[in-house]
């Protein structure tokens, strides 16, 4: 399989390609910088210089031309200001959406964030208007033909993975660790069976492989 991941150089983005590439599948997707290509070129990732932001629909697709899926694991970060998290985070994922279908790439795995995320907390105006992207972004998604897995992590920590989850159509926000979303969507990706559903998941204790073959229909 071939897996198209925007933001491969990401903390969920580069764990998933590590994951992928070490059983066999193939990856690519889109860097930025030239320093971060060549580090990952040395551990045996590739990926095309490109800027999400930059590229037009039809030069997304023609990146993306020959995958099977798409993981879409970027986010400004709430780097860039309001705009970039408008084009990232909001824009972003029904751009690539529109380029997949040009490119006839069905599979689509958005990695989002739940609705409630840190609603305990006082968070500042950048974050309000991430979450806000983040929704028109599923909104976005939901409304196209495509194969697609809104995933719903709680909040990252870089952590080792422990390879358990609780995965399901709601949960309650607590933590999460990176190394365990990322084996979760490589599981995801390899149930052709689980698409077009929103799933949530956080830390469990629920071996991957389990708890996505439970969310089969
Ligand atoms: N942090 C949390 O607690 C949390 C919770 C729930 C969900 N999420 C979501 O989970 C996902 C992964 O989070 P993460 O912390 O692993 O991400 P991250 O480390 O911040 O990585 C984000 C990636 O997006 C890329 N990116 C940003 N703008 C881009 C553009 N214009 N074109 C191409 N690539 C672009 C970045 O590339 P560069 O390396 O070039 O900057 C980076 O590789 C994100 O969608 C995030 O919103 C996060």
């Amino acid at each position: 399989m071939k897996v198209f991941i925007i933001g491969i150089g990401g903390g969920v983005g580069l764990r998933l390609a590590r994951r992928l590439v070490a059983r066999g599948d193939q990856v690519d997707g889109l860097l930025r910088r030239a320093a971060t290509r060549e580090r990952l070129a040395a551990e045996g990732i590739a990926a095309a210089p490109g800027d999400l932001v930059a590229m037009s629909v039809p030069e997304l697709a023609a990146a993306m031309r020959g995958a099977d899926a798409i993981v879409f694991t970027a986010g400004a970060g709430g780097r860039g200001g309001p705009e970039a998290t408008a084009q990232v985070d909001g824009e972003g994922p029904g751009k690539v959406a529109a380029a997949a279908e040009l490119a006839g790439i069905r599979r689509f795995v958005l990695v989002s964030v739940f609705p409630e995320a840190w609603r305990e907390r006082r968070m500042n105006e950048a974050f309000e208007r991430y979450m806000v992207a983040k929704k028109l972004a599923e909104t976005r998604l939901v409304l196209t033909d495509l194969d697609w897995i809104v995933l719903r992590p709680s909040a990252l920590s870089d952590a080792p993975g422990v390879g358990t989850v609780d995965l399901g159509l709601a949960k309650v926000h607590d933590e999460i660790r990176r190394d365990d979303v990322a084996a979760t969507i490589a599981e995801l990706l390899r149930r052709p069976e689980v698409g077009r559903v929103i799933l949530e998941v956080t830390g469990g204790a629920t071996p991957i492989a389990d708890a996505v073959a439970a969310m089969t229909p």
